[in-house]
């Protein structure tokens, strides 16, 4: 099975419900928070400034894009119909944010002229993350800059013992609902052959201890499992239980490593 996050339209409404959930809890959650702060404070964003996110998901990065920066305007794109619908419903009152239906292969909606692109938890979802890559420097000013973030997918763990079963299903979503878990290795490569200058590479470990932020990968493999009659539903039902016990007796961890890439689209010399 092609990983579902290539074409979330195709996935079905129920696993699209389950995405919207899953997205929006990582956005709130306090471990990613960070992560995402951290490089929004690498960033110096001039009043006026153009910032796109391209693969918006349901917006919970647009959005503290747009609050964190007010006088800049922020266009959130989102090749799935569903998820700009969701990401709407979510602008608030913000003025200075938007989403568009888009694919970050071609930003059509994108002249250029743009100080920051985003392209955050997306390129380990593509089978070519190059395209995009060139894509965004495309529509870079001179001098602009492209931020990426992802998941070392090929990293994460949330065993706490031997063959414990939540590793198990953590092992299942990289199989299926990731295209490349080791793309955080290949991006000083990609980032270069775009011809940007990486300016920061680092990686910071989000470790949820607490709290649903990691639950979206147990639903969507125990949901894969269920579809696929490996399983039934009481096993189904008793990883997830599994999950919130942990996360109730304070047992559950989980640790992803994030890698921030910061590039700069070189000045005409
Ligand atoms: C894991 S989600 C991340 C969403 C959002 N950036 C976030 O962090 O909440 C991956 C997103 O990439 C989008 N996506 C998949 N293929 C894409 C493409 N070719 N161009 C732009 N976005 C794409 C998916 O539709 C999905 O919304």
């Amino acid at each position: 099975m092609a990983d579902p996050f290539q074409n979330v339209s195709d996935a079905g409404q129920e696993l699209i419900d389950i995405m919207v959930e899953t997205l929006e809890n990582r956005g709130a959650d306090p471990q990613m928070v960070p992560v995402i702060d951290a490089y929004l404070d690498d960033l110096t964003v001039a009043p006026g400034a153009r910032i796109v996110e391209i693969g918006a998901g349901t917006g919970p990065v647009s959005r503290r894009i747009a609050d964190r920066f007010p006088d800049a305007s922020v266009l959130g794109v989102e090749p799935s119909p569903e998820l700009v619908a969701e990401a709407d419903k979510r602008v608030g009152g913000r003025a200075n944010l938007a989403f568009a239906v888009g694919s970050g292969d071609r930003l059509a909606e994108v002249d250029g002229g743009i100080d920051i692109a985003v392209q955050h938890t997306v390129l380990s979802h593509v089978p070519d993350p190059a395209v995009l890559v060139a894509e965004a420097a495309r529509v870079l000013k001179p001098g602009g800059r492209l931020v990426i973030c992802d998941a070392d997918f090929s990293k994460q763990s949330a065993g706490a013992f031997e063959d414990d079963p939540l590793q198990a299903c953590f092992d299942l979503f990289r199989k299926t609902f990731v295209t490349d878990a080791f793309l955080a290795a290949k991006l000083p490569r990609l980032i270069a052959d775009a011809g940007l200058t990486l300016d920061i590479f680092r990686v910071a470990n989000r470790l949820t201890l607490t709290g649903p932020g990691v639950l979206g990968p147990v639903r969507m493999a125990t949901k894969y499992m269920l579809d696929n009659g490996m399983i039934g539903e009481p096993l189904a039902v008793a990883l997830v239980g599994e999950y919130e016990r942990r996360d109730r007796d304070g047992t559950l961890y989980a640790l992803t490593p994030f890698v921030t890439a910061i590039s700069t689209r070189p000045r005409a010399t």
